[in-house]
């Protein structure tokens, strides 16, 4: 039973800035938690709100299992999504900030540096509306010593007002993974607060405690809470570039990646997580906050640093290169007006996040060398496929010598007259493809190239179809 000692001391309204991958499933478990507490989550983007309040679950902005059963639960109870910013932050209690901070495009430290222009907004937004005591939390990754900046914002615009407002910043990073984020909400391996001000530290500890054992919630110095969350993504894309590197050893030596994989992970010092060779990571984090964390290593005048962690990112390029090559040298050097299935587009599986999938790079490559591509995935539509493909790089190609794509309804749409197909997110539904089906379905000889090691290659090789596996 929910009793009003164990309330979260004193936070009553919560409000979110950034409605996202983030902002949107985070606050739906701290609102289905912790009852008493009324969370409102805001955006500038009206349309990404009204999709949230929409009553067909199935069109929710984001998709994440189990997310449409809290909002169902949740929503206009004690879950709100608005784009009422002013009211929702005057009265909050606690002001999360949830927005992007994407890798700067343009000017100093463009293609590095973290771009905190809308971390910067949602402070000043803050302290324009805010009432009384609030505090505030990152919840966006940023770079070290971020809490600096928004400290100052804070601190100045307020005094010049000479309104009494009171602030204080604590760092709260997000270490859900997409696809898992529910489960990774009601279930983190650790929850990190970073700050300084003890009763601000214990109101957030108060929340998170509703359902996170005490044991597994860190505190900590602000600028280790802020370091720890792109130290943390930058191991688990060392750990990936690792096992790429080691794919292609296995691909010359006659060893399984598979096996090697299982050897090395039994090693509970290794850990068997974050072993499964694939297409390179992808996704909105894991390349911009190596960048950012390369950024801060230049600019602390760390240069092997910079250098340690630019290699993670050159191994990812080239492990997506190397596949690109695979595919054309195998289909005998040649992509032109030559029909590919492609199966998955998602960054991973799970998600109808395209930010940084590796099927962008190698879709454009394959487009580059004049194939025609169709493309199915479970929970990607052709729209957001036609934003991600739609790029002028491929401008410098003839028409006659640039290939083409399509959307397909189903995987069995895809491989229609295909002579090649490519796996390149590990959907469920890929594991039990029907190779029979497919094989009366593809021109021949039709071959595999299963980038994430799912597919049932028995079965497809039992139906003459040729494979290839990335370190196999
Ligand atoms: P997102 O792009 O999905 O969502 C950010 C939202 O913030 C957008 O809807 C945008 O419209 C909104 N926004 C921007 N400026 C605003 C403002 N001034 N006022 C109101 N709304 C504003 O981004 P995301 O994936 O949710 O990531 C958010 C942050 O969390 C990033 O720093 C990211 O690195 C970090 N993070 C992301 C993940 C993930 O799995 N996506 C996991 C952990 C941490
Ligand atoms: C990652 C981290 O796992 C989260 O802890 C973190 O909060 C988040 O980034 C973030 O800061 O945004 P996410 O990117 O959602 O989460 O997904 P991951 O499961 O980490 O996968 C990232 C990429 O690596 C995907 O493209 C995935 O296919 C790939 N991957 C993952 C592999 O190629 N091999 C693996 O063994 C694991």
């Amino acid at each position: 039973m929910y009793t009003e000692d164990k309330m979260s001391k004193g936070i009553k309204n919560i409000c979110c800035i950034g409605a996202g991958y983030v902002g949107g499933p985070t606050m739906a478990v701290i609102a289905k938690k912790c009852p008493n507490i009324i969370v409102t989550v805001v955006d500038i983007n009206e349309k990404k709100i009204d999709d949230w309040n929409n009553s067909d679950l199935t069109k929710l902005p984001i998709f994440e299992p189990g997310l449409d059963l809290i909002i169902k639960k949740c929503r206009n109870k004690n879950l709100f999504f608005t784009s009422d910013i002013k009211e929702s932050i005057a009265k909050a209690d606690m002001v999360f900030i949830s927005v992007n901070t994407p890798t700067k495009t343009s000017g100093v430290g463009a293609g590095r540096a973290s771009d905190l222009k809308w971390v910067e907004e949602s402070a000043r937004t803050v302290v324009k509306f805010a009432k009384g005591k609030t505090i505030v939390v990152e919840k966006s990754t940023i770079p070290v010593r971020t809490a600096e900046v928004i400290k100052c914002i804070l601190d100045t615009s307020s005094d010049k007002r000479g309104e009494k407002k009171e602030f204080s910043i604590l760092s709260n990073p997000e270490f859900l993974s997409e696809g898992n984020a529910i489960r990774d909400l009601e279930n983190p391996d650790r929850v990190l607060i970073g700050g300084d001000d003890e009763k601000s530290i214990e109101s957030l500890f108060n929340i998170y405690k509703e359902w996170v054992i005490p044991e597994k919630i860190l505190c900590t110095n602000i600028w280790s809470s802020e370091l720890s969350k792109l130290a943390a993504n930058a191991f688990l894309a060392q750990k990936i570039s690792s096992i790429n590197t080691i794919s292609g050893l296995c691909e010359k030596s006659g060893a399984e990646i598979n096996e090697v994989a299982k050897a090395i992970g039994m090693d509970s010092r290794i850990g068997s997580q974050f072993l499964n060779a694939g297409p390179g990571f992808g996704g909105s984090c894991f390349k911009k906050d190596i960048l950012n964390l390369i950024y801060l290593s230049d600019f602390y005048k760390l240069p092997e640093v910079a250098e340690y962690w630019e290699k993670v990112l050159e191994i990812n390029h080239w492990q997506q290169n190397r596949i690109v090559e695979k595919i054309v040298s195998t289909l005998f050097g040649t992509l032109n007006r030559k029909k590919i299935a492609i199966l998955g587009f998602s960054f991973k599986a799970n998600t109808n996040d395209t930010r940084n999938s590796p099927a962008i790079k190698i879709c454009k490559d394959l487009l580059g060398e004049g194939a025609n591509l169709k493309i199915f995935d479970p929970k990607v539509d052709s729209k957001q496929i036609e934003k991600e493909l739609n790029s002028k790089e491929l401008d410098f190609i003839s028409d006659e010598n640039k290939g083409s794509w399509e959307y397909a309804e189903s995987i069995y749409d895809a491989v229609q007259d295909s002579l090649g197909i490519v796996v390149l997110t590990e959907w469920e539904e890929f594991k039990s493809i029907n190779w029979e089906k497919v094989s009366l379905l593809t021109r021949d000889p039709i071959w595999l190239f299963d980038t994430r090691n799912i597919c049932n290659i028995n079965e497809a090789r039992t139906n003459n179809i040729l494979v290839w596996n990335v370190g196999l």
